[in-house]
């Protein structure tokens, strides 16, 4: 084994121990051929009543409870709401992380409720980067052997993931520190690597639980503006799980969650902005363009071009 397959293996086996699953932090294997292929048309995501319950000491938790929402490619969407409110349950939905307990979940119009554990993991590996609020990059790798384990799983060759990972580095302008190891790193410098881990294996979308939660506030500026980036130059789907208002105001569109249902819809731009609660209830601040962006109340809005 390679001193980079070992150093997986024994972060693996320090997770597990540590009670986290690995499937939030490491990369999975992915089982060549099951995932359909891209569809042209048609939205990202599709969710249609979707729930999501736990049980918890006996007790039934539902962490989504009847979800209806369409995100199309090439969006930046906001989630926001308090603790609890279901946000890093939608995520790991949409990341392909675990299944509905109800309703339809599709994505690229393959419907995720119905996948099995291999067919999730080829959406996982095919589809989708995770960044989260902790960094979760590997102590005692480099910031380059860091991103490069993306590509362990999906058996791309040692030259090419050297390549592919220096690139992702130089994307995220931290060339300069890829033989430093996390200690080595601001927490700032951290999450562009995490950036590039997520980035390397050119996923379609973006997924970031509270990326800038452990950042201070110019930290924070710095990496939205790399994940803006991402969404802007890249085309990539962007959905970012926040607190902070400051981050939420720099997307286009915002869906604010409480008790796992959607009761705020925000479609913002430089015009105005338009927002929708659950009631159906509109609130349109001037100029009056930002109207041109609401669909009927009920029925989803459709995208904003960035
Ligand atoms: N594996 C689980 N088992 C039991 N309950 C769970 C599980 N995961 C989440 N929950 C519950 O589901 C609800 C939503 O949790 P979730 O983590 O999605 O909230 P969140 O909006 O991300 O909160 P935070 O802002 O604190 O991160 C909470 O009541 C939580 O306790
Ligand atoms: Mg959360």
């Amino acid at each position: 084994m390679k001193r980079l397959d070992i150093e997986i293996e024994e972060a693996r086996t320090a997770l597990a121990q540590s009670g986290l699953t690995d499937e939030w932090s490491l990369p999975q294997p992915v089982h060549a051929g099951s995932a359909a292929p891209r569809s042209a048309a048609g939205p990202l995501y599709r969710l249609d009543a979707v729930q999501k319950l736990f049980t918890r000491r006996g007790a039934r938790v539902a962490a989504l409870d009847g979800v209806d929402l369409t995100i199309e490619n090439g969006e930046f969407v906001i989630v926001m709401g308090s603790t609890g409110s279901g946000k890093s349950t939608l995520l790991m939905l949409l990341g392909a992380l675990d299944r509905p307990s109800a309703g339809t979940l599709s994505c690229e119009g393959q419907d995720l409720s119905r996948l099995g554990e291999s067919g999730l993991c080829a959406v996982r590996g095919r589809l989708v980067g995770f960044v989260f609020q902790s960094f979760n990059l590997i102590p005692t790798l480099t910031a380059l052997e860091n991103v490069e384990t993306a590509l362990v799983p999906l058996g791309v060759s040692a030259g090419e993931r050297r390549e592919r990972a220096l690139a992702a580095l130089a994307d995220v302008g931290l060339s300069q520190r890829a033989g430093h190891v996390p200690g080595e790193l601001s927490g700032g410098e951290q999450q562009r690597v995490a950036i590039a881990r997520a980035l390397v294996k050119d996923p379609h979308v973006l997924l970031a639980d509270e990326p800038t939660g452990n950042l201070d506030e110019k930290t924070r500026d710095d990496i939205v503006g790399v994940l803006e980036s991402v969404w802007r130059e890249r085309g990539k789907t962007l959905i970012v799980v926040t607190h902070d208002s400051s981050v939420a105001a720099r997307a286009p569109r915002l869906i604010r969650l409480h008790e796992g249902r959607v009761v705020e819809h925000v479609r913002q731009n430089g015009a105005g902005v338009v927002s929708r609660a659950a009631d159906g209830s509109v609130v349109a601040t001037p100029p009056a363009a930002a109207t041109a962006v609401l669909e009927e109340a009920g029925t989803p809005v459709g995208a904003m071009a960035p």
